[in-house]
């Protein structure tokens, strides 16, 4: 599966390694089934440079089906290491994140964020739509939350 997904994704690879001006790779740790609850899927990606001895990592991003429902994929946990946030990495990371869920044969791409401009920048240049009556105020940790989707078609 992985090779698969590799080779799916390289042109977004590319565009990370040329942000970066460096070479990059990416590694895939999956779980669960497809179709059943459960199917889940871990990236990262790290510099490709075994010489390098301290953390390599440049980003993760984390997609989980949807409990109960086989055409929703759930995208959370992304995070870009702080040297390589405000590149412009998102842009190919989230290319990545819906060429994966297609893959796999998901309609719908959903995600909620602690709202800020930057997650809500950052969400609706990838495409995504606010689920307004999702949008709402934790009652755990009382930050504002907001909901997005977006259609696989
Ligand atoms: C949220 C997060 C994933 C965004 O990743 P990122 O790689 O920094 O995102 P980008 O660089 O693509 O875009 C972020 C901003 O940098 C700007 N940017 C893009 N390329 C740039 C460049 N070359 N130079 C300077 N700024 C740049 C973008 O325009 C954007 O700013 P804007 O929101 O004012 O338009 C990252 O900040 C992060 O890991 N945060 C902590 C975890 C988190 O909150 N995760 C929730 C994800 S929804």
């Amino acid at each position: 599966m992985s090779g698969e997904l590799l080779k799916l994704i390289e042109p977004e690879l590319q565009e990370v390694n040329k942000i970066l001006k460096m070479t990059c790779k990416i590694g895939f740790e999956t779980e669960g089934k497809l179709p059943l609850t459960g199917f889940k899927i871990k990236a990262t990606i790290s510099i490709d440079n075994p010489s390098l001895s301290w953390n390599t990592t440049v980003s993760v991003f984390n997609l989980t089906q949807f409990p109960g429902n086989c055409a929703i994929m759930i995208t959370h946990e992304t995070y870009q290491s702080y040297d390589y946030r405000k590149k412009g990495l998102s842009v190919p990371i989230h290319k990545m994140k819906e060429k994966i869920a297609r893959h796999f044969g998901y309609s719908i791409l959903l995600a909620t964020t602690i709202t800020t401009n930057l997650n809500d920048n950052v969400l609706e240049k990838a495409g995504f739509k606010k689920v307004e009556p999702l949008c709402f105020l934790s009652s755990r940790t009382f930050k504002r939350i907001t909901t997005w989707m977006k259609e696989l078609t």
